[in-house]
């Protein structure tokens, strides 16, 4: 089949990769060890600061979101230590599978793929570890498999509540320069980040944001550990160069993506990621489906997660749609496989893409022979008309 004009990739991840960014990474390679080099280093890793919200250390590894994950684990903790996880869906599952293939005794805080962290149960736990056993607090920001975003401050005080010493490590790889994230002010060690989200680049470059904790953990950790290895990373990241060959093309997009973000100001990003959320849900409602965060004050902005009805199979939905129009959605992973499709908007996204992302949705629907109450873009365009609200025009004119 020939198809015309562009895919619509509304998969969580990867997402559209910008024009400007396409063409800023479209140059020669140049020798990783030279000026040129030196100085691109050097204004990615002091950017990548603004993102994370930090003025720690942010290291940048040429991997998937996954290799970040190892590092965050390889580089603090010791073989047999015993940490705390949450189960608020496959990606907690998979970091948690992760921890135990590395020799790491994890307690898994149970959850039903419909809520996020459990901050008082995580106060709980660390308070009943009298002999403070439990090394690091290990959670996912924004659950990309469920469309559940945790609140990372009320896990914070949690910790704190319970005057516990353990890490505290979160994954930000669906949220990242979508959803407000804060690693400095909500007190987080390690941060794991990925590029192929909300920065808008492709996949490839993974992201450990540090506390001095988290360092100082890593001058004693006893894990094995070489391509990880972040003392090995800072010494080279001190003079703007990395300690093998870094993903040098990347890094060009990279630094495009880094300048687009200061252009728009992050709480504008933030914002724009709301209203998206807003107005996909709107149609959710509008079509009379139902979603699968059961928490408002949980929900996704870049990401919403749809249960199918009873007797509709969520891949054939997909396939259906795919094929007709030309759109990708993500699928229902792990024990949601067929039960959810997911609507990704995040990234290098507007109201016309989100507008045309929905009709992709409710043809598709159609087409599959699910029953719908109305027009879910009517309810969208409902939301979208609506001027962005005070409070987020009263951040654009701070930030101009
Ligand atoms: C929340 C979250 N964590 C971890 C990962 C794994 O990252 P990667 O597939 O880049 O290794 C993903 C991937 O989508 C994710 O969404």
């Amino acid at each position: 089949m020939t198809r015309r004009g562009r895919h619509f990739l509304q998969i969580p991840g990867p997402t559209n990769v910008p024009d400007r960014i396409l063409r800023a990474m479209d140059f020669p390679t140049i020798d990783h060890r030279g000026p040129d080099f030196q100085a691109l280093g050097r204004e990615v890793l002091e950017g990548c600061r603004t993102v994370f919200q930090t003025t720690g250390h942010v290291v940048i590894f040429p991997s998937s979101g996954t290799g970040a994950w190892e590092a965050a684990i390889v580089n603090t903790l010791n073989p047999g230590d015993r940490v705390l996880m949450a189960e608020t869906g496959h990606f907690a599952t998979l970091w948690r599978a992760m921890a135990q293939r590395l020799g790491l005794e994890v307690d898994f805080l149970a959850g039903d793929w419909r809520h996020g962290v459990d901050a008082e149960e995580v106060e709980r736990r660390l308070a009943e570890d009298r002999a403070q056993r439990f090394r690091a607090v290990m959670v996912v920001h924004n659950e990309t498999s469920t469309g559940v975003t945790s609140r990372i401050s009320g896990v914070r005080r949690a910790i704190d509540r319970a005057g516990h010493p353990a890490l505290f490590m979160v994954d930000t790889i669906s949220s990242l320069a979508s959803i407000d994230y804060r690693h400095d002010e909500w007190g987080v060690d390690v941060t794991v980040g990925g590029s192929q989200k909300g920065l808008m680049l492709p996949p490839g470059l993974a992201f450990n944001a540090l506390s001095d904790k988290a360092l100082a953990a890593s001058r004693s950790s006893r894990m094995s550990r070489s391509y990880w290895d972040w003392q090995e990373m800072l010494k080279a990241n001190a003079t703007g160069f990395f300690p093998y060959t870094p993903a040098t093309n990347l890094l060009y997009g990279l630094r495009e993506a880094l300048r687009m973000l200061q252009e728009e100001g992050l709480p504008n990003v933030f914002a724009r990621h709301a209203r998206f959320a807003h107005a996909t849900r709107a149609a959710v409602r509008g079509w009379g489906l139902e979603l699968l965060p059961l928490d408002p004050a949980e929900y996704s902005n870049s990401l919403t997660a749809v249960l199918m009805p009873e007797g509709h199979d969520a891949d054939r939905f997909r396939t259906l749609a795919l094929r007709g129009w030309d759109i990708s959605l993500g699928a229902g992973l792990g024990k949601l496989q067929g039960r959810i499709f997911r609507i990704g908007h995040l990234g290098d996204f507007n109201d016309l893409m989100l507008m045309g992302t929905l009709a992709g949705v409710e043809l598709g629907l159609r087409a599959a022979g699910v029953p719908i109450q109305a027009s879910g873009l009517a309810a969208a365009i409902e939301v979208l008309s609506q001027p962005p609200t005070a409070a987020a025009a009263e951040r654009r004119a701070a930030n101009s």
